[in-house]
């Protein structure tokens, strides 16, 4: 028997889609976070932020947005937001019901780029 991927078990891209989008909301009425993301096309965020993480959980879809560091270097994140993002995605998994081993799975993926997406200018 084959076994489901994370991909398979998390609804596949709809699924991830709907967490995303979950998340997303959540980023955009948090306090300290949403400010952030006034000005941005949160449509095509939520795009490649699914494309993101369909790829990490084993699906067919490829993220071919701009490279994670170079997306963010003009965003002057503290770690403390990194932290909070995290603590976000985690809340969106658990409205969902994902079991905690595949939602650390997920927000691991993500926390994974924490260096790229502290990045500046300056690091250039
Ligand atoms: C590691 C997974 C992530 C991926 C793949 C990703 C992807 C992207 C992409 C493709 C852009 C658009 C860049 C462009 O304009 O070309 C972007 C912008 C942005 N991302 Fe992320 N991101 C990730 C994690 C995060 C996290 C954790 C946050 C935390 C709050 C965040 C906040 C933002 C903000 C604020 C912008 C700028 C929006 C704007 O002003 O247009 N991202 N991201």
């Amino acid at each position: 028997m084959t076994e489901a991927t994370l991909y398979d078990r998390l609804g596949e891209r709809e699924g991830i889609r709907a967490v995303v989008d979950d998340f997303y909301d959540r980023l955009a009425a948090d306090d300290d976070l949403g400010p952030f993301f006034e000005t941005a096309d949160m449509e095509l965020l939520r795009k490649t932020q699914t494309d993101f993480l369909c790829e990490a959980a084993g699906g067919p879809e490829t993220y071919d947005a701009t490279p994670v560091r170079e997306a963010h270097l003009d965003v002057p994140f503290t770690p403390e937001d990194i932290q909070r993002a995290v603590t976000l995605l985690y809340e969106s998994l658990d409205a969902f019901d994902v079991p905690d081993e595949d939602a650390d799975t997920v927000v691991q993926a993500v926390a994974a780029y924490e260096e790229e997406l502290l990045a500046t200018p300056e690091d250039d």
